[in-house]
Formats: C-alpha cells, structure tokens, sequence
C-alpha cells in the first residue's frame, strides 16, 4: 500500500496505460477484410438498423461486403401483391454503396418469410401454378431491376433441396404448386433482370453427406442444362462440434468440382450441438453461459474452417458472417426460446474475441 492507501496495482496500471491501450488499439486495427484481402471477400448479414449504431463503425474496419438479413426477403421487401417495402433494403444499399462495399442479394425465392397472398388467389384458395409463376417472375423482375447496380450477386433460389435422406426436393408450397420449374425459371428471370449478376443457389446441412451430395446433383444439373447459374452458397450454420476438418474439406472439395463459384453465405459456429428443430428450453438447458471450454473449441472450431477457407481460395470467393457479433444473433432465440449464442468472432462489446485471432493472425503463423 501507499500512502493514503493507493494501492500499488493503480501505479503500476497506470504506467502501464500506455501499453495497454496502443495494445488494444492494435487489436482494433487488425482488420479482417484487409488481412483477407486476397483470398476472398469478407461480408456480414445486417439489419438497417444495425448501421444506425456503434456496429456501423466495427462493419467499415471488419467486412467489405453486406447481406441483408431480412430486408431483401419475400415477405418484408413485398408483403402485398401490389405492394413493395423498400426503405430497409434500400437503406442497406445505400450504405453499402457510400462506402464501397460489396451486396449480396438475399434471396429471392424462398418457402420461408414469404407473405401469404402469394399462394391465395382473391377468394382465399391457393393459386395455380400458372398464377404462382407469374407472380414469382414479377417479384424477381421488379427486385432484381432495383438493385441492378448495388447488388453484385443474388441467392436466386434457398433452400429447395429436402432433408431427409429418401426425397430429393423439399415438398414445400412452391414445389406443390409448381413442380420443379419454378428452379429454372427464377434463374432465368433473375439473369433477365440483370445479366451481370452472379446467380446462387443457397442451402444449409450442405457438409451433411447425403444432402450434400444432392445440392451438388441439383447445381450441376442446372449447370449442364445451360441455366444461368454461377455458384452455389454454403450457408454454414454450424457448431462448436462440426464440421470436422476432414468433413469441410470433402464438401469444399465436393462443390469445388463444379467449375461454379462457391460462397460461404451464412456462417456461424454455434456454442451449442446442432439439435432437431424449434423447441422450449429444457431444465438442464444452460441459457446464457459462454464457457471456457465453448471458448476454446470455438476458437479450434473457427480456426480449422478459416484453414480451409483459405486453401479453397481459388473456388471460394467470398465468406459471410449471419451477423455482426455476439450482442445479437439469429441463434439467441432458436432453435431454443430465449437461449442466447455467442456465434460470432466478436463480442457483445464488440470487442475480437480469442477465436478472431487465429483467424485474423494467420499471416503470423505462416499459415
Ligand atoms: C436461413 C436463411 C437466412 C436466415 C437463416 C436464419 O439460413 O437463408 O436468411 O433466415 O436461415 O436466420
């Protein structure tokens, strides 16, 4: 102790200050799409919102391109059928344009958020195919046209491909009306619109081996057939637990063989295993604990897919964060109610934490 009893750790603290905060500083500096630069772009999902707050400020040091979350989407971009909402979508391009980064477009035909009048005729039954059709090509017409110059790729088609080992197509509303056209045809529509975007198809469970197996039959098909399609998305909603690096590398490789660009769309590794589906909290469920040892397999978790990531440089192009940093995800409310996640490479306080630097720092570690 000092006299007045300061105690010696305040000295010391304070001659070190100095240090700390030129440490700190350093970090901060440390910028994932620069570090990235040439491997492939760096990008974050994000809500209009979002670029209204402090996140503004980490998305212009950390990513080069935006995705929006959901403002692109079928339901809040045309949630009646004479009606288009674009103040959130157009916000988002804005942004993006007045500082250079790229735009994803997300997505344009989805069996999810999409509003309701678009499977009804005006008497409330369910629309022909020819009436589905032609509602699909107008909204991808009127979307695509508006982003024409903001929007570099789109993900034309989500999700389609079914999860269950026996059935090839998702059996959604889409595909009970329309059969397996609508696929082709909002590819087409979509490089009517704009020829010189780049079109995806999107999925998730794609390093699951039997599903992957069919999104690459689905995109090669498409392929083969002449269909404008340039790339396939791998969402990538994963977990502390999976994919292995040995499991990443075989669906890297598998989609590589495409000759078609590949995307990492939506990723994030999730402190928790991978469960079945929306569920209540169950008495053992732990529902806000980031633990050590969530930490550290997340930092070996991230660690081997940016390895990965980096040695499919030629194929892979560009790898999105599904949002900003741990202050708030997707995952904080699913598949568990009110449990949160601590999904991303930087924390609420929008501070790296330990898993950003294996990744940022690979350079250093003559990876
Ligand atoms: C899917 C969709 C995304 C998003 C996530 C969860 O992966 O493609 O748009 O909705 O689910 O948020």
């Amino acid at each position: 102790m000092f006299k007045n009893g300061f105690p010696l750790f305040r000295v010391v603290l304070a001659l070190l200050s100095p240090f700390i905060s030129l440490k700190s500083f350093a970090q901060d500096a440390v910028s994932l799409a620069q570090v990235y630069k040439d491997y492939f772009l760096i990008g974050a999902a994000v809500t209009p919102q979002s670029l209204k707050t402090d996140e503004a400020g980490l998305i212009l040091s950390q990513f080069n391109s935006l995705t929006a979350e959901n403002a692109m989407k079928m339901g809040p971009i045309h949630p009646k059928e004479n009606e288009y909402q674009w103040a959130g979508g157009d916000s988002i391009a804005a942004f993006a344009q007045r500082h250079g980064l790229k735009m994803r477009g997300h997505t344009l035909c989805w069996h999810n958020q999409v509003a309701p009048w678009m499977f009804k005729t005006e008497t409330g039954d369910t629309v022909t195919k020819e009436i589905l059709m032609q509602r699909l090509k107008d909204h991808i017409t009127t979307v695509v046209s508006r982003y024409k110059d903001q929007v570099y790729a789109w993900d034309v088609v989500n999700e389609v491909i079914s999860d269950s080992p026996g059935e090839f197509y998702r059996p959604s509303i889409w595909y009970r009306i329309c059969g397996e056209e609508f696929i082709t045809k909002a590819f087409e529509w979509a490089h009517a619109a704009d020829p010189d975007a780049l079109l995806f198809y999107n999925d998730y469970n794609e390093t699951h081996p039997v599903k992957r197996e069919k999104i690459f039959q689905l995109v090669k098909t498409l392929k083969e057939a002449g269909v404008p399609i340039h790339g396939v998305g791998l969402q990538g909603h994963w977990s502390i637990y999976e994919p292995t690096a040995e499991v990443l590398e075989q669906t890297l490789d598998r989609f590589s063989q495409l000759g078609l660009q590949v995307q990492v769309t939506e990723l994030d590794i999730s402190v928790y295993a991978k469960g079945q589906g929306r569920r209540e909290p169950w008495p053992k469920d732990s529902l806000s604990v980031f633990t050590p040892q969530m930490e550290s397999l997340q930092i070996e978790r991230y660690k081997i897919c940016f390895d990965l990531f980096r040695k499919y440089r030629h194929t892979l192009n560009s790898v999105t964060f599904w949002n900003i940093s741990d202050r708030r995800s997707w995952l904080d409310n699913f598949p568990v109610r009110g449990r949160k996640d601590y999904p991303l490479l930087f924390d609420k306080d929008l501070k790296p934490k330990k898993a950003f630097w294996p990744v940022a720092d690979f350079q250093k570690q003559g990876g």
